[in-house]
């Protein structure tokens, strides 16, 4: 057996379809009772990851390994995979119980074991009250509950769910967020989970996948993702930020120093691909590490703007101007009752760390140019 310490092995995956390449040689390994999101725009190529991994799509090349062992080519019913989807794809003329019990009968599982497993998956999904229901007599939220128990009840080595929220409201899809989450920890399960909403990817995983026109733009830890992209589309794509134009006016072990539009000098955190003097590079910023200094306050990296607007959005204030006249710089601060906020026309000090400045580069680094 090869590395079985690997629950899912993804090696070299490639699909195209005529001229569009869906998956251009996709790499991923997940651990045992990982939860694993890969995460992007529309036609990214995630559900086509997806199907390659439950073996509902054949890919061009590459491998799929399951467990050890090579599943590329191996028919869906013999991967040990379950699958949760947008349309709960419950069956409507079934009750919830024999919906449940569904998977076990397919299995040959006796009867006695059946009713015990489907009230025992009830319990694990909160709904032990709802057995003798026809799916329509349940809400969005319980359905989906129900599409997770009939999934985790004949225990599958990997949980494969496709924008399994997409349809349920904002309030609900949060909650059911951290329920799934939890049902995954608490039940060890190992869940490939796609979503194009990076609030819900952040919330959820224990690692990323962001993908990018069918190439894997940066795989790390929500914190990685957040604090440290390596590229302008993985900066933009989760959360906010602000991406200015700079150039490399000198770079040591500790920090790169920049000349900023304006003349401003600003100091940024090593990057992880190499620089070079005179080299034009972008650096990125988060809106919520950019302070407005009070008088006498300090900043590794400081600038003097003018606001060009000043709104105040609930519980945040965000503060924009612009550097040398062009590149957008804004300011989020929590909005507290009683701190005077500069209005719009004043001039003002932004303030921010070494560390919060990131450098990225304007392509995925090792992509083709
Ligand atoms: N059956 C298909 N025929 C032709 N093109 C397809 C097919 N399925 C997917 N594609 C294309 O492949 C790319 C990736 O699609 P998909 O994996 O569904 O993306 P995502 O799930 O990230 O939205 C898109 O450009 C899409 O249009
Ligand atoms: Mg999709």
């Amino acid at each position: 057996m090869s590395e079985p310490a690997y629950k899912l092995k993804i090696r070299n995956l490639r699909k195209t379809y005529g001229p569009v390449i869906a998956l251009a040689g996709a790499n991923v390994d997940m651990r045992e009772g990982e939860f694993l999101t890969l995460l992007g725009p529309s036609g990214s190529g995630k559900t086509t990851l997806l199907m390659a991994v439950a073996g509902l799509l054949q890919p061009d090349g590459g491998e799929v390994w399951i467990d050890g062992r090579l599943a590329t080519y191996m028919p869906p019913n013999k991967r040990d995979i379950g699958m949760v989807f947008q349309n709960y794809a419950l069956f409507p003329h079934l009750t919830v119980a024999e919906n449940i019990a569904f998977p076990l009968r397919m299995r040959k599982v006796d009867e006695a074991t059946i009713k015990k497993e489907v009230t025992r998956v009830l319990d694990v999904v909160r709904l032990p009250q709802v057995a003798e229901r026809l799916p329509r007599q349940l809400s969005g939220g319980q359905q989906q509950r129900i599409a997770l128990a009939r999934c985790i009840v004949y225990k599958p080595s990997i949980i494969l769910m496709d924008e399994p929220l997409g349809a349920l409201d904002k309030k609900l899809r949060d909650q059911m967020q951290l329920e799934i989450k939890h049902l995954a920890v608490q039940l060890g399960i190992t869940v490939l989970y796609v979503t194009h909403d990076q609030e819900e990817a952040l919330v959820m995983s224990d690692r990323i996948c962001l993908m990018n026109e069918g190439e894997i733009e940066q795989l790390g830890t929500p914190d990685e993702l957040y604090f440290r992209p390596t590229s302008v589309f993985a900066a933009d794509f989760l959360g906010e930020s602000n991406l200015i134009k700079a150039t490399v006016s000198a770079a040591d072990g500790s920090a790169v120093t920049l000349k900023a539009p304006g003349g401003a000098t600003v100091k940024a955190a090593p990057a992880r691909f190499e620089v070079r003097n005179g080299q034009q590079i972008t650096f990125m910023v988060r809106p919520e590490n950019v302070h407005i200094l009070g008088s006498g306050e300090k900043a590794d990296n400081e600038v003097t703007v003018k606001l060009d607007d000043v709104v105040l959005v609930g519980q945040v204030t965000k503060a924009y101007s612009k550097l040398g006249g062009e590149s957008k710089l804004s300011s989020t601060q929590l909005t507290r009752v009683g701190t005077r906020m500069p209005k719009a026309g004043e001039e003002v000090r932004f303030g921010w760390s070494v560390d919060s400045t990131v450098l990225v580069a304007d392509k995925r680094p090792g992509a083709a140019a």
